[in-house]
């Protein structure tokens, strides 16, 4: 089924809707090179057969059951060295969108996986063009797991499983629209330290001492946050390390 979103400014005034596909990322890619499309554009898909996740590992999702989208941003604004941000606010977003149907903790997990319960249930993929130093197109792929009932690893959960309900894709997907919008134009208005603020706030683990492992090596460390250029910054043995995000696994 297909729906027109009717709610916010200007992101989803273009929906495309493909009942499959490979990836919605991939899909608005091409759709960028073959013409001029409008800031806000959005694909969406019932099913996708090869969804990217971050790391170069897949997303899997069962089909019909899932929000699996891509949204076209235009940032001129933003330097390509900020475009971190472009994470940060789409999960702020989608912490929003979750809040509005239940009360639970939802915390941030480095760089933007979105975790309830301990447990993954939505990320974030953004896919950048950059022509000298002007950010052109960026891509922000959302997967957010809403009526799917189980999952073939542990540390996954749904929105379905967490309220006990299923929930309408399209009231879902207009809400994380209208949260998108509305932190992408904080941005774009430079309001970047409430950005960082709020991300920080639910930044998962912050504080706490934690097992982290890089180039082979386990350490404990501390969460302080993250730096000007988006790595986690972790405090090891009273010095402050910054990771960018294929230097660091979380252990436990
Ligand atoms: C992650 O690894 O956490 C990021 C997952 C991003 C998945 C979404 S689903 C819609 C969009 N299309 C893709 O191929 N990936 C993103």
């Amino acid at each position: 089924m297909h729906k027109i979103f009717a709610k916010p400014i200007f992101l989803g005034k273009k929906v495309v809707f493909l009942p499959q596909c490979h990836s919605t990322n991939d899909e608005l890619v091409m759709l960028t090179k073959k013409s001029q499309l409008p800031e806000g554009t959005v694909v969406y898909t019932d099913h996708q057969e090869k969804g990217k996740g971050q790391r170069g590992n897949v997303w899997v999702a069962e089909p019909g059951k899932n929000v699996l989208m891509s949204i076209l941003l235009l940032p001129k604004f933003l330097n390509p060295q900020d475009q971190f941000f472009l994470n940060l606010i789409a999960g702020l977003a989608i912490v929003d969108t979750l809040g509005q149907y239940f009360s639970g903790q939802i915390q941030l997990k480095w760089p933007n996986d979105i975790y309830v319960n301990q447990k993954k249930i939505s990320g974030v993929l953004v896919e950048s063009n950059t022509r000298g130093s002007v950010l052109e197109s960026c891509v922000v792929g959302i997967g957010l797991n809403l009526n799917q009932n189980g999952f073939h690893v542990p540390n996954a959960t749904s929105l379905l499983i967490e309220t006990e309900i299923e929930h309408d894709k399209f009231d879902v997907m207009d809400f994380l629209l209208r949260d998108i919008e509305k932190w992408y134009l904080k941005l774009k208005s430079n309001r970047k330290n409430e950005v960082l603020a709020a991300y920080h706030a639910l930044l998962m683990w912050r504080g706490e001492k934690r097992l982290f492992k890089s180039s082979e090596q386990e350490f404990i460390g501390e969460i302080i946050g993250i730096d000007s250029y988006g790595r986690l910054v972790i405090n090891v043995q009273d010095k402050l390390k910054s990771f960018g995000i294929k230097e660091v696994e979380f252990v436990r």
